[in-house]
Parts: structure tokens; C-alpha cells; sequence
């Protein structure tokens, strides 16, 4: 069976909430389709009327972080069964700026993917190199470590409901998108990487993303290839260039 392809904004640290309210109402009619699921990834003070605006369409909402334990004494932390209440879907986990400016590890990714899935939250896994480790050579090995940290402990049916981005860290805000070719090669590692852990089936039904000035024009060509399935965008997905990001075809 084919794989829907799942395009997502990460809107990152951007928006009030009636500004979050304002864009998902401008972008509502643009982002309608049966092609792909349709995910904002949102502040967490926005979450509520996000869900809100989005209800009654396609969009769905997701955070963009969680933490690992069920309560208690974690000051300014979000727990997974606070999003799920608040109608929260997916979570991503482990995104690069998470681990640069907040001191995520691959360990931290792996418990909170861990407890993202005992909640059902659809867990959005980051991964990606910097620009040194691909002149270095060594984006696969990187990547495949990343990958198999992250999975630790979680079951097949649970990693089949997965969504993995891959984005290459000097990719990210740069405009410098990354080749076809490049994109397509770590996409496919990935998925050879997840066939590896849990064998093929697992590695057919996995959602993989690619990440990193996704826009416009570079996400027909991008979405076309073999292992991607889809976008996690972030400048774009404030404007209405999201609306054709995807409906890319
Ligand atoms: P840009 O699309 O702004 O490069 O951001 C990508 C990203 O980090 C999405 O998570």
C-alpha cells in the first residue's frame, strides 16, 4: 500500500495565539486535501485555539516539544497527557534546535518518544547532520546512530505509526536546500536502517519527511522521490506558500 504523504509546519517559536488563531483561518482553505495529512506543529500556548480554529477541517494540530514523565515537580515542562487533552495528535521530538540551544540528547529523544507513544501521541522524530559531519563523510553513520537511539525499546506497531524528519542541520533557515539527491539518500538509509530494526514491513509503512527551506518550488521535485514522504517546513508554513507546499502536485 502506498504511503500517505504528511506535510507538517513547525512554526516554531512564532506566533501569538491570536495570531495562530488569524493564520489557520487564511491558510484553512488553502491547505485542503486528500492527498496527504496536514499537521501544525505549534507553540504550546497556542494549542487550544488552534484546535479550535482547526476543527471541522483537515489540519491537524501537534506540539513542538513534550517532556518525558507523566507530572510533577518540572517546572515550565508540558507532559503528554496535557496534549492529548487538548486535542493534540503528533509531537515533534528531538528537533535540532531543541538539541542545540536546550541540551537534547538522543537519550532524552528516546524517552520521550518512548512516552509520547504510551500517550498515542504520533511521535515526529528529528534527526540531521551538521555541515561539518557531511564534509566529514559521515552523515549515514550519524543519521543511523540517531535513528537506532531513538527507536530503543519501541515496539514495531508502535514505530509503523512513527513520522521520522530528517533534517540536515545546515539546512534549516538557510535557504540552502539540500539536493534531490542528497535528501533522497538519508531518506532511504533511514528506511534501510528501519528495516534493519524491525524488518521490512515496518520500513514500508514509516513515514519519512524530509526537512530544511522546504518551499514552493524545491517541494514538488523533493516529495517526488521514493523515501519522502512529505515535508516538515518551517518559515514557509507561516504564509501562504504553505498552501502549495501541499497541494505540490
Ligand atoms: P525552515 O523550513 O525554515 O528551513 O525550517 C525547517 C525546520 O527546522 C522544520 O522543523
Amino acid at each position: 500500500m502506498a504511503r500517505k504523504k504528511i506535510i507538517a509546519g513547525n512554526w516554531k517559536m512564532n506566533m501569538t495565539p491570536s495570531e495562530a488563531v488569524a493564520l489557520i483561518e487564511k491558510l484553512k482553505p488553502l491547505v485542503v486535501t486528500d492527498d496527504a495529512d496536514v499537521v501544525f506543529c505549534v507553540p504550546a500556548i497556542d494549542i487550544i485555539p488552534a484546535v479550535e480554529a482547526a476543527k471541522g477541517t483537515n489540519i491537524r494540530i501537534g506540539a513542538e516539544n513534550m517532556y518525558f514523565e507523566e507530572k510533577g515537580a518540572f517546572t515550565g515542562e508540558i507532559s503528554p497527557a496535557m496534549l492529548v487533552d487538548a486535542g493534540v495528535e503528533y509531537v515533534i521530538i528531538g528537533h535540532s534546535e531543541r538539541r542545540e540551544y536546550f541540551a537534547e540528547t538522543d537519550e532524552t529523544v528516546n524517552k520521550k518518544v518512548l512516552k509520547a507513544f504510551e500517550h498515542n501521541l504520533k511521535p515526529i522524530i528529528c534527526c540531521g547532520e551538521s555541515l561539518t559531519q557531511r564534509e566529514q563523510g559521515i552523515t549515514i553513520d550519524w543519521i543511523r546512530q540517531q535513528i537506532k537511539i531513538a527507536f530503543l525499546n519501541v515496539t514495531a506497531q508502535q514505530a509503523k505509526t512513527a513520522v521520522i524528519a530528517y533534517e540536515p542541520i545546515w539546512a534549516i533557515g538557510t535557504g540552502k536546500v539540500a539536493t534531490t539527491e542528497q535528501a533522497q539518500e538519508v531518506c532511504a538509509a533511514i528506511r534501510a536502517c528501519i528495516g534493519e530494526l524491525y524488518g521490512a514491513d515496518t520500513a514500508e509503512a514509516i513515514r519519512i519527511q524530509y526537512g530544511g527551506s522546504v518551499s514552493a518550488s524545491s517541494a514538488p521535485e523533493l516529495f517526488a522521490q521514493a523515501d519522502i514522504d512529505g515535508g516538515l517546513v518551517g518559515g514557509a508554513s507561516l504564509k501562504e506558500d504553505f498552501g502549495k507546499i501541499v497541494n505540490y502536485k
